[in-house]
């Protein structure tokens, strides 16, 4: 759902601006309300909100965008900065299974770039693909902090660690069966 979007601080300089505003149930507002009450400042509310975004609507897309900057009395601009940042904010739709693969240090010596090229040949994709069916997306990351279990992916908000190709496998077999149980939630609902 979505409602016109007018910016209440536009740019100083012409700008694409998202047209409408997502919108959102009454208990979706609620918990949005609840994250707000927790700071002095709303701005600072804007990772757990933009978390509740994605989750609710896939990926962070221009209704969403336009939903944050509204409530959080910011610029497009500012949510913009934010969202390109952080590898776990999705500007784009992903797939239902979000393989993200950890690509710094600790992992790239252990096989970082073997477990890239499994999942490839495995799903026919590149890193930063969907497949054709939206069921999968490769993503290559920074550090996820778990750099002692290195190579690791994170699926969902699960982590894998101390891969082999094995291991691999045997994610990817229950992911296509659909028997894959997030552990830790998922970055999405839809
Ligand atoms: S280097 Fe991969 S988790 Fe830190």
């Amino acid at each position: 759902m979505s409602q016109q979007f007018t910016p209440n601080n536009p740019l100083p300089q012409e700008a694409k601006v998202p047209e409408e505003m997502a919108v959102f149930s009454p208990e979706i507002e609620a918990e949005i309300d609840a994250h707000l009450a927790k700071y002095p400042v709303k701005r600072s509310a804007i990772l757990p909100l933009m978390f509740i975004m994605q989750r609710e609507r896939g990926w962070l897309d221009p209704p969403a965008v336009a939903y944050l900057a509204d409530r959080l009395g910011v610029r497009i601009t500012d949510i913009w900065e934010v969202a390109t940042f952080y590898s776990m904010i999705n500007t784009k739709p992903v797939g239902k299974y979000h393989i993200q693969i950890c690509k710094t240090l600790s992992c790239k010596i252990l096989g970082a770039d073997r477990v890239t090229e499994q999942c490839s040949q495995r799903l026919g994709i590149k890193p930063g693909e969907t497949t054709a069916d939206g069921r999968y997306t490769i993503s290559l990351v920074e550090c996820l902090g778990s750099c002692g279990t290195a190579p690791m992916l994170q699926l969902g908000f699960d982590f894998h660690e101390n891969l082999t190709p094995e291991k691999v496998d045997e994610i990817l077999d229950r992911c296509d069966r659909d028997e894959y149980v997030f552990q830790h939630g998922v970055e999405r609902s839809a």
